[in-house]
């Protein structure tokens, strides 16, 4: 079973690259898509004029593109600007992504943005607030939803259920599709105690429709890892990709999430091929479209 409303079959598949202001000239020159895909995120194109503007709308005609929302604060309380509704649903026409993502969490208040990806409180009142949040946006966009898991610190006031649990919860209730961020399931069983795989076994893997990958940080002193996409993905968050896409049962496609100490394009690049292999021997026996090729095209 898939999401309502979400197409199956999607030619999305292999390891993408989130594309990133550094590497915007380079790419914009190339003659062909050194990617599988990138994933952009419209608050970086819309409104945004001059150079950077032409360079990605260069990338954006010549590549398949996936969208990646930073901005919207799903689980919070302000409502969002009709502008920006009808700015983000052009956007989402232009680059023609067979869906659009945004982080289940929370990060304006008031009016006041505070550019973090605030974590929800674990209750049964945000579950069902989450619930409404997501249907609501879902009804505003051209393409199906999906939500992205965070990582997170601490806990928001005194939960009333597991993470594991909200998530589902609000996965169902919403009726959306999956972002999975392997990086962050990670992250939060270093720093909660609990083991990535066993957390991954029953929640509703039929529902992910895209993963994301990034390195991070591990802080000795505190112990703590923190989720920095500033370093390559270590071998352990490649090695739950591997354990999960099988378990997925489809050749959903991964996203190389990259935004600190942004490396060289050759290198990042160098990165993702790797990724692809390990990608392709994850899915080998569901017959992935060959080695490296990631598959994709738009449609
Ligand atoms: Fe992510």
């Amino acid at each position: 079973m898939t999401p309502s409303g979400t197409p199956s079959g999607t030619p999305f598949s292999g390891v993408g690259v989130g594309l990133r202001r550094p590497h915007l000239a380079q790419v914009a020159a190339l003659k062909a898509s050194p990617v599988p895909f990138w994933e952009i995120a419209p608050e970086n194109v819309v409104g945004q004029g001059g150079t950077r503007h032409r360079q990605v709308m260069q990338i954006l005609e010549r590549d398949p593109v996936l969208t990646h929302g930073l901005s919207m604060s799903m689980g919070g309380f302000d409502a969002w600007e009709r502008d920006v509704l009808d700015n983000l649903r052009g956007f989402l026409k232009a680059t023609q992504s067979p869906w659009h993502s945004e982080h289940l969490c929370w990060s304006s208040f008031g009016g006041a943005n505070t550019h973090e990806l605030l974590p929800m409180p674990f209750t049964r009142e945000a579950v069902q607030h989450s619930i409404l949040r997501t249907r609501q946006l879902q009804a505003e966009l051209p393409v199906p939803f999906l939500f992205e898991n965070v990582s997170y610190y601490a806990e928001l006031g005194a939960a009333e259920m597991s993470e594991k649990q909200f998530l589902a919860e609000v996965l169902e209730g919403a009726d959306c599709g999956w972002l999975l961020d392997i990086n962050n399931v990670y992250v939060n069983s270093r720093n909660h105690s609990f083991d990535a795989k066993e957390w991954l076994e029953g929640m509703p893997l039929h529902r992910v429709q895209q993963l994301h990958i990034a390195g991070h940080a591990w802080f000795e002193e505190d112990q703590l890892v923190i989720d920095t996409h500033g370093a390559p993905v270590i071998d352990p968050v490649i090695e739950l990709m591997q354990w999960v896409l099988p378990r997925i049962g489809r050749a959903v496609p991964v996203l190389l999430e990259r935004d600190n100490d942004i490396p060289a394009l050759e290198e990042l690049l160098a990165e993702r091929a790797a990724l692809q292999k390990a990608y392709d021997v994850a899915l080998d026996p569901l017959s992935v479209s060959g080695p490296g090729s990631g598959g994709s095209s738009r449609g």
